[in-house]
C-alpha cells in the first residue's frame, strides 16, 4: 500500500479508459483518504459515481466522490458544468447522512451553470438527430454549446441578476427550436443556489495552486471515459467535454508537469451505455450474464448498460493519450463464473480478433491479497499488464470500500 501511494506523487488523476462507468468513484474513494484535496474538473451531472461504504450506497453526480472523508477540501473545476438544483440535492442528501460538506466545498467562477431548459433542448436536439446519441439529457451538450459560442452563463454570475441574458436565450431558443423558458423556475433555481452556494464561489485556480505551494497533495476525479472525449473518443458517439488526464487539468488550471500520475479504471470486461460502435458487445445470453452479475445499470439514468468483452486496444489507446501510470481492473469478481474469457486484440478487418484466457470458476469476492486470487485470475491480470505495458496497482473484487486488492 504505502509503495503503491508514494508512487502517485503530489498530483494524481483518476480516468475512465473505456465508456464511462468503469468503477472510478470507488477508486476515488478509496484513494482520497490519503490525498489532502479532492477536486472533480469536467463534466457534469451526466456523470454517476457509485460508492459503498458500510453496506450503504452513495451515487455522486456532482461532488467527487472523496467526499466522504471529513475535513478534506472538495472542488468543482472551471471545466465543469453544474446543474444547480442537482447540486443542492447532492449537498442535502449528504446532510441527510450528517455531513455539511458546505464549508469546506469551493466552486470555480468559472464552471458553467446549466440551467433546466439546456435538458430540453438537450432532448430536443436528440429528437432532431437522424441517428440519436443517447445522451444522459442532463443538458451536458447545449453547456458545452453555450460555453464555445461565449453566451453561457458562469458561476460568477450566481449573485448578479442575469433576468436580461435569459430573456435574449429565450428568444433564441424559441426562434430556433420553438421551446421556451420557464423563467419563474429558473429565477427561483438561481435564488435558492445563491443562497446556499454563494459562499463557495471562488478562484478556485488561484486556490488550487495555493494548495501546491503548500506542498498538499490533490487527487482529481475524472468523469465519463477517454473512448467518450470530444477529440479522441468515438465521435460522434461521445460527450461534450474532454474526459482524459490533459482535459482534467486544464478543466482544472493546474499544467501538465504537475500531473505526477495517472491511475486507469478499466473493468475487467468492459460496457457501453448510449449509442455508437463497441465492437466486442455480446448480446444474448453471455450479454445479459454480465449485465446481471455485474449490476450493469446506469447510475444515471438506470438505462441498461450493454455489455462486452476487454479490448485490449483500447486500454493501450488510453494508456497512450492519459499517461497511465497504474491500473485499476475493476469488477474482476464479475469474471468469477466464465469458462473461457474472451480479449480482444485487434481486428482482421472489421471483425475483431479475440484470444481466449481461461477461466478461474472460482469466488474472488472481497478478496484482498494478489496472492489468494485463483492462478488463472493471477494470470489474467498479467496478461494485462503485458498487454498494455502498464502495472495494475489496484484490482477490483466487489462494490464495497474494502474490497479492492492493492497490489503494489
Ligand atoms: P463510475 O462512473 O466510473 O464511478 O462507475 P459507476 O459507479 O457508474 O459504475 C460502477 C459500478 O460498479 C458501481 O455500481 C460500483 O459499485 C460497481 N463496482 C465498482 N467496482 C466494483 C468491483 O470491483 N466489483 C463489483 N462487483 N462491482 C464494482
Ligand atoms: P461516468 O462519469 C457512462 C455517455 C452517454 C452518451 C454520451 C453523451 O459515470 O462514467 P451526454 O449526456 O454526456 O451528452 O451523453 O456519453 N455518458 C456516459 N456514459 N458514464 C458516464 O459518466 C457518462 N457520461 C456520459 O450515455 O452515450
Ligand atoms: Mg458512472
Amino acid at each position: 500500500m504505502q509503495e503503491f501511494l508514494s508512487s502517485l506523487g503530489q498530483v494524481s488523476a483518476i480516468i475512465g479508459a473505456q465508456w464511462g462507468d468503469e468503477g472510478k468513484g470507488k477508486a476515488t474513494d478509496i484513494v482520497s483518504e490519503h490525498f489532502d484535496v479532492i477536486a472533480r474538473a469536467c463534466g457534469g451531472a451526466n456523470a454517476g459515481h457509485t460508492i459503498v461504504v458500510d453496506g450503504q450506497k452513495h451515487i455522486f453526480h456532482l461532488l467527487p466522490s472523496g467526499c466522504l472523508h471529513e475535513g478534506k477540501p472538495v472542488v468543482l473545476g472551471a471545466g465543469m458544468v453544474i446543474h444547480l438544483p442537482t447540486l443542492l440535492e447532492e449537498i442535502n442528501t449528504l446532510k441527510e447522512f450528517g455531513m455539511d460538506i458546505l464549508p469546506r466545498l469551493t466552486i470555480s467562477n468559472e464552471a458553467h451553470i446549466i440551467f433546466d431548459y439546456y435538458k430540453e433542448l438537450d432532448a430536443k436536439l436528440e429528437e432532431l438527430r437522424e441517428q440519436g446519441i443517447g445522451t444522459t439529457k442532463r443538458g451536458i451538450g447545449p453547456a458545452y454549446m453555450e460555453k464555445a459560442k461565449r453566451s453561457g452563463i458562469r458561476m460568477e454570475s450566481l449573485n448578479k441578476d442575469i433576468s436580461g441574458e435569459l430573456e435574449s436565450a429565450a428568444k433564441e431558443l424559441n426562434k430556433t427550436y420553438g421551446l421556451s423558458i420557464n423563467s419563474d423556475t429558473e429565477m427561483t433555481n438561481l435564488k435558492n443556489a445563491q443562497e446556499v452556494l454563494g459562499g463557495c464561489v471562488t478562484d478556485t485556480v488561484t486556490q488550487l495552486h495555493g494548495y501546491l505551494k503548500e506542498g498538499k497533495t490533490i487527487l482529481i476525479e475524472g468523469a465519463q471515459g477517454t473512448l467518450l472525449d470530444i477529440d479522441h473518443g468515438t465521435y460522434p458517439f461521445v460527450t461534450s467535454s474532454s474526459t482524459t488526464s490533459s482535459g482534467a487539468l486544464q478543466g482544472l488550471g493546474i499544467p501538465p508537469n504537475a500531473l505526477k500520475s495517472c491511475i486507469g479504471i478499466a473493468k475487467a470486461y468492459c460496457t457501453r451505455v448510449g449509442e455508437g460502435d463497441f465492437p466486442t458487445e455480446v448480446e444474448g445470453e453471455a450479454g445479459d450474464r454480465l449485465r446481471e452479475r455485474g449490476g450493469e445499470y446506469g447510475a444515471t439514468t438506470g438505462r441498461p448498460r450493454r455489455c462486452g468483452w476487454l479490448h485490449i486496444e483500447d486500454l493501450q489507446k488510453a494508456a497512450m493519450l492519459n499517461g497511465i501510470t497504474h491500473w485499476n481492473i475493476t469488477k474482476l469478481d464479475v469474471l468469477d463464473d466464465e469458462d473461457e474469457i474472451p480479449v480482444g486484440v485487434g481486428y482482421n478487418g472489421d471483425e475483431v480478433i479475440y484470444e481466449q484466457i481461461q477461466g478461474w470458476k472460482a469466488s474472488t469476492v472481497g478478496m484482498t491479497k494478489f496472492d489468494e486470487l485463483p492462478q488463472n485470475a493471477q494470470r489474467y491480470i498479467k496478461y494485462i499488464e503485458e498487454k498494455t505495458g502498464v502495472p495494475v496497482a489496484l484490482i477490483g473484487t466487489g462494490q464495497g470500500r474494502e474490497e479492492m486488492i492493492i497490489k503494489s
